[in-house]
């Protein structure tokens, strides 16, 4: 397989504070190794059931959208709603602090964020972390647009400096630590929203720029056929589901 290697500035001075770029030069380091990595279930036992108990109740107002199983909606032609299950409980935190923030902009979303206190914060991501998965995502796509997809997740385009998604997304695209966010099994509608608004500069929380300068590279069917591919994997792992 050929893989492309990743060429990042880790000294430069992004929005990182040093123990994201401790954590990102480690988790890419890692993810190419392509060694097996903290699986889902691996946090999943280490939550505090209190905290998961407090997060329910915190979680009330996301239902409708998230779904009251966090499984999100695709939405197709409408604001997608992402999945939030199968994500790491950081992760989460860093998106809904990135909302309050104002680093990551969504009208629908960022009003919702706003009503969380910190411990909220925390408390919610810990619940959705916890829920299991449910339904996989996935939409009807012609055989060869699923084959673009599943070559650019798996080996990317030399020829045109599209990295893998796998490289940084994990094995599987399960995700690695808390940097790298599950992708697989995540609503298509979702995905090309995101790869669109990294390209257009309306999404710039990425830490180091990794997202924006790939999906600038991308076209608008590239962005389709890995998001239809990605929609049909097993969100969690095969032999770690719940
Ligand atoms: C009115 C609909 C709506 C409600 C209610 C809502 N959200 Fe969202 N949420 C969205 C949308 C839309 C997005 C995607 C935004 C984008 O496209 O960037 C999103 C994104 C997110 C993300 C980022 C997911 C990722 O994979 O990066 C998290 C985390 C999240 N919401 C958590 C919550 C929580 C927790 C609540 C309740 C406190 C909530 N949402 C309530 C619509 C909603
Ligand atoms: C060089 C590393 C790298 C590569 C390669 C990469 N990503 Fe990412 N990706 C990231 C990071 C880091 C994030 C988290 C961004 C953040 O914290 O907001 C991310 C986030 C995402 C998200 C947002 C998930 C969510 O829940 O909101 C999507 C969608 C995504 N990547 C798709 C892809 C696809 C598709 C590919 C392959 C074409 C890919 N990525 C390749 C590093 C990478």
């Amino acid at each position: 397989m050929k893989k492309l290697i990743l060429d990042i500035n880790v000294d430069s001075e992004g929005f990182m504070n040093n123990q994201i770029k401790r954590s990102l030069g480690r988790s890419i380091a890692v993810a190419a190794l392509g060694v097996g990595l903290l699986g889902q279930g691996a946090w999943a036992e280490d939550l505090d059931p209190e905290a998961i108990e407090r997060g329910k109740a915190a979680a009330a107002t996301c239902v409708a959208c998230h779904q009251a199983d966090g499984s999100g909606m695709n939405n197709e032609g409408a604001e997608p709603w992402p999945r939030l299950t199968g994500l790491h409980p950081d992760y989460i935190v860093t998106q809904l602090t990135d909302f309050k923030e104002g680093r990551r902009t969504n009208a629908s979303m960022q009003p919702f964020a706003n009503m969380l206190d910190d411990e909220q914060v925390h408390d919610v991501a810990v619940y959705y972390s916890s829920l299991e998965v449910t339904a996989d995502a996935s939409v009807e796509a012609s055989e060869a647009l699923l084959e673009r997809g599943r070559e650019l997740a798996l080996n990317g385009d030399w020829d045109r400096y599209i990295v893998a998604c796998v490289s940084c997304h994990g094995p599987g695209n399960h995700g690695v630590g808390s940097t790298f966010p599950n992708i697989s099994g995540q609503h298509p509608a979702y995905i090309v929203k995101q790869l669109q608004a990294w390209k257009e500069g309306e999404r710039e929380n990425d830490p180091l720029g990794l997202m924006k300068s790939i999906a600038q590279r991308m076209t608008q069917e590239d962005m389709q056929a890995v998001a239809a591919w990605l929609g049909q994997q097993p969100v969690l792992p095969e032999n770690n589901s719940k």
